[in-house]
């Protein structure tokens, strides 16, 4: 199958407009009504590729067509640990995405689009904002788009470098200049008052609005003849770890399995060793042990859901035989103490507490108590956060804890042959006499 989203594979200069080609897809839809548009969207049942997997049509109709300004903005923030898809796809396909959320903006009536990228970026957003200036000139952005009447602007804005800045009420705070902090939902950001200074605003990921073009272009049907009812169309999977060929690889949802992933498209285990453990959502998605019913697993958004973890973003992190899971805790509970942005109590606390503890442990100072003690912090931070790092935090204890005892207790081995509390001696008297 040709790659839809990562084009640049066969058609390597698609980044140039003249390759590319003239935004039919955009042409097209400018010649339907917006909320036709937005219904096609709906029927192709894309799915939203920046991690939850909202669908993207039925996001689009939540915005209230009455209000007279209303804004686009691409999540380019591209955050999670192990996730590079966006990266390729505005390096190598930049047009795809302008096109896509330019549709997106006129489905919604909106005169900005803005393209958020995190600050590691620079150099894509330089490149990005070429392209849009080609496309400018060439009359797709801008005044009277395609001689429609119909005009909207397209910028690219840098963050900071912030993990949090990728949580969409965050990146909002952080594009409006202020401190990228998550903010308190309802009104969400489709609503008057909940998105970018305060207007309704569409907020989607780089990969959902490359999908836009194809949609309209070939139609809903084209697009939902790729995948899985409940996941249709392509992904990009971004492997990395123990693998021989990491990389992204765009593949029809549904159309492989774990064991395909890793076997045949990345190259397979180093040394031929035996996979362990998968990430299958970077670091925020609960950790899975690799059996042979996991590597016998299609890949689709409802078949991770079955196994207690998610798709995500699709970054499959592998971990061969040779990994401690509690290592891999401590790390990216490490990470997510570091990337909290303090702003509720129990992921602010949770975090800092968790790090300490499990620290503590694989210096083999812990005992089974502390291992409780996290599992506890852990399941007291679940839903109780104003956004989804709180619960992103807890998964690496809670799923080593359940899927991996096995790498908890060789630590607590260790500090049972060492005990750990040793009451101090009691002060004796000196005996008369003595020195
Ligand atoms: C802590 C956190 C970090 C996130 N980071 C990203 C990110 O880097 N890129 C992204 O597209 N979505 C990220 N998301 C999801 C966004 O909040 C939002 O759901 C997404 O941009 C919606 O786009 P979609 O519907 O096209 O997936 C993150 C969410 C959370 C809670
Ligand atoms: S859950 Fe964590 S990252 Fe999210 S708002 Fe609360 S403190 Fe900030």
């Amino acid at each position: 199958m040709a790659n839809i989203l990562l084009r640049g594979r066969e058609t390597p200069d698609i980044h140039k407009l003249k390759v590319y080609g003239g935004y039919e897809a955009l042409k097209k839809s400018l010649s339907m009504k917006p909320a036709e548009v937005i219904e096609e969207v709906k029927a192709s049942g894309l799915r939203g590729r920046g991690g939850a997997g909202f669908p993207t049509g039925l996001k689009w109709s939540f915005i209230p067509q009455s209000e007279p300004v209303k804004y686009v903005v691409v999540n380019c923030d591209e955050s999670e640990t192990g996730t590079f898809k966006d990266r390729e796809i505005m390096e190598t396909n930049p047009h795809q995405l302008i096109e896509g959320a330019l549709i997106c903006a006129w489905a919604i009536q909106a005169t900005a689009v803005y393209i958020y990228l995190r600050g590691e970026f620079w150099d894509v957003a330089h490149e990005v904002d070429k392209h849009i200036e080609e496309a400018r000139k060439a009359g797709y952005v801008g005044d009277n788009i395609h001689g429609s009447g119909w005009s909207c602007n397209v910028y690219t804005h840098l963050g900071a470098g912030a993990y949090i800045c990728g949580e969409e009420s965050a990146l909002l705070e952080s594009l409006e200049g202020k401190l990228g902090q998550p903010r308190v939902r309802p009104p969400f950001p489709a609503n008057k008052g909940g998105g970018l200074y305060g207007e309704p605003t569409v907020i989607n990921n780089v990969e959902t609005l490359a999908n836009v073009p194809f949609i309209i272009k070939n139609g809903a049907g084209e697009f939902k003849k790729m995948g899985t009812e409940g996941s249709t169309g392509t992904k990009i999977f971004c492997v990395s770890g123990h693998v021989n060929k990491p990389g992204n690889y765009e593949i029809e949802l549904g159309k492989a399995t774990f064991r395909q992933l890793l076997y045949d498209y990345a190259g397979g285990i180093p040394g031929d060793r035996a996979p362990k453990a998968i990430l299958p959502s970077g670091g925020s998605g609960p950790i899975i042990r690799v059996t042979d019913a996991v590597l016998d697993t299609p890949l689709t958004y409802e078949d991770l859901q079955k196994m207690g973890t998610i798709l995500g973003s699709a970054s499959i992190i592998v971990m061969d035989e040779t990994v401690d899971i509690t290592w891999v805790a401590s790390k990216v509970t490490k990470f997510f103490k570091h990337e909290s942005c303090g702003k509720c109590t129990p992921c602010r606390e949770g975090t800092y507490w968790l790090d300490k503890v499990i620290d503590r442990i694989m210096a083999g100072e812990g005992n089974q108590s502390d291992v409780d003690l996290i599992n506890n912090v852990a399941k007291n931070m679940q839903g109780v956060t104003l956004c989804a790092l709180g619960d992103f935090a807890a998964n690496p204890i809670i799923h080593t804890i359940k899927n991996f005892p096995e790498d908890f207790k060789q630590h607590l081995k260790a500090a049972d042959n060492k005990p750990i509390a040793k009451a101090a001696p009691k002060a004796q008297a000196a005996p008369a006499g003595g020195d």
